[in-house]
């Protein structure tokens, strides 16, 4: 079967490969690859700035946004063939930490934890995987190809589910307005949960994107094309560009009582000054939080579901702005105008 796969630390090194095709057994799925996903991780480790190889392997099978279709599943596993499912990304530290011994390896202590597709697990990027069935999300037939975007759902309602927590720390909480600068497939699809919230949802991303003023506007939101009112003062960011002037941006953006999450993994090196005192101050006299967030549990599957179940299947259809099937496969890689997600697809999608 073919794979995709890159050389950690090499940038570069994408190649499509002839791989064994994995044998079913009685403790996993055997998977057939229906869609992979593309994002900006896959792009870092493509560039040779993250991703780590599986020990003693040189090569890591990229691809973590998946969608596949169940070849044959070990009885009482609770899937059956045909079955679509999404694989979780993350796998628990050995030790475990109390975090993964709690199921919550999203928030793992020891940084022990494995990620297939980016941190020593093969990834999702083959024509076939295996999946443990413990690892697996069973995909509502009505959802079908959209199912791809359920990983990055996850990372976002894991996002929202801390952002709903810390708020309850005072009983008066009642946001209104939402800030998520970055309109790419994370910040749109936290942009949809906000709308789900109910929240006046403020968009920032570059200007001429006519493609992402319609999707935040179709959601009753406000797109704002390069800059922000100087004014605007909300009570939640949502930070989805890892762009260290945004952040900076981000994180004076909060009302009082703000809460400010980032979720981009950025590179390091972009120094920009920073007025510490001046930022410590407003956030000790505003009770702001600022935390990051990384990953998702299986609960956070769950609700990123239950959020796409309950989206306008045509608006979210129009975030997958290129499907390139798997024979022209380099170009899943480039970057084109107007992209938002970029699907790689190795099969059919499901009718
Ligand atoms: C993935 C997460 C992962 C993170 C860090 C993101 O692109 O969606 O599942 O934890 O990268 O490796």
């Amino acid at each position: 079967m073919k794979a995709i796969t890159v050389k950690p630390g090499t940038s570069n090194s994408l190649r499509l490969e002839e791989y064994a095709d994995p044998v079913a057994d009685s403790t996993h799925l055997l998977v057939e690859t229906i869609a992979l996903g593309i994002c900006g991780t896959d792009r870092d480790i493509i560039m040779g700035h993250y991703g780590w190889a599986p020990p003693g392997a040189s090569r890591l099978v990229i691809g973590h946004e998946s969608l596949g279709r169940v070849l044959a599943a070990p009885e009482g596993s609770g899937f059956t063939t045909g079955d679509l499912v999404v694989g979780i990304v993350r796998r628990p530290d050995p030790v475990p930490c109390p975090a993964c011994g709690a199921g919550e390896w999203d928030m793992c202590r020891n940084g022990l934890y494995t990620e297939r597709g980016i941190k020593a697990v093969d990834g999702y990027g083959a024509q076939r995987f295996l999946l443990e069935p413990a690892y697996a999300v069973k995909v509502a037939p009505s959802l079908g190809a959209l199912g791809v975007l359920l990983e990055p759902a996850s990372v976002l309602a894991k996002a929202w589910d801390h952002i709903d927590r810390i708020g309850r720390r005072t009983a008066s909480w009642k946001p209104r307005t939402v800030l998520i600068t970055g309109a790419g497939p994370v910040g749109l699809l936290a942009a949809l949960m906000a709308h789900q919230r109910g929240l006046q949802t403020h968009v920032l991303d570059r200007a001429d994107r006519p493609i992402k003023t319609e999707l935040v506007r179709a959601l009753g939101g406000i797109y704002h094309a390069d800059k922000l009112p100087p004014d605007l003062q909300v009570d939640i960011v949502i930070e989805c560009t890892a762009s260290t002037p945004l952040i900076l941006d981000a994180l004076c953006r909060s009302g009082g009582n703000g809460i400010v999450c980032l979720t981009g993994v950025s590179t390091s090196g972009h120094t920009v000054p920073f007025d510490a005192g001046a930022f410590n101050r407003t956030v000790v006299l505003q009770n702001d939080v600022v935390f990051g967030s990384v990953n998702a549990n299986r609960r956070h599957y769950e609700m990123g579901a239950e959020a796409l179940a309950a989206a306008d299947p045509v608006w979210l259809a129009r975030l997958i702005t290129r499907r390139v099937p798997l024979a022209r496969w380099p170009e899943a890689f480039e970057r084109h105008d107007g992209d938002i997600k970029v699907v790689l697809q190795f099969a059919p999608d499901p009718t």
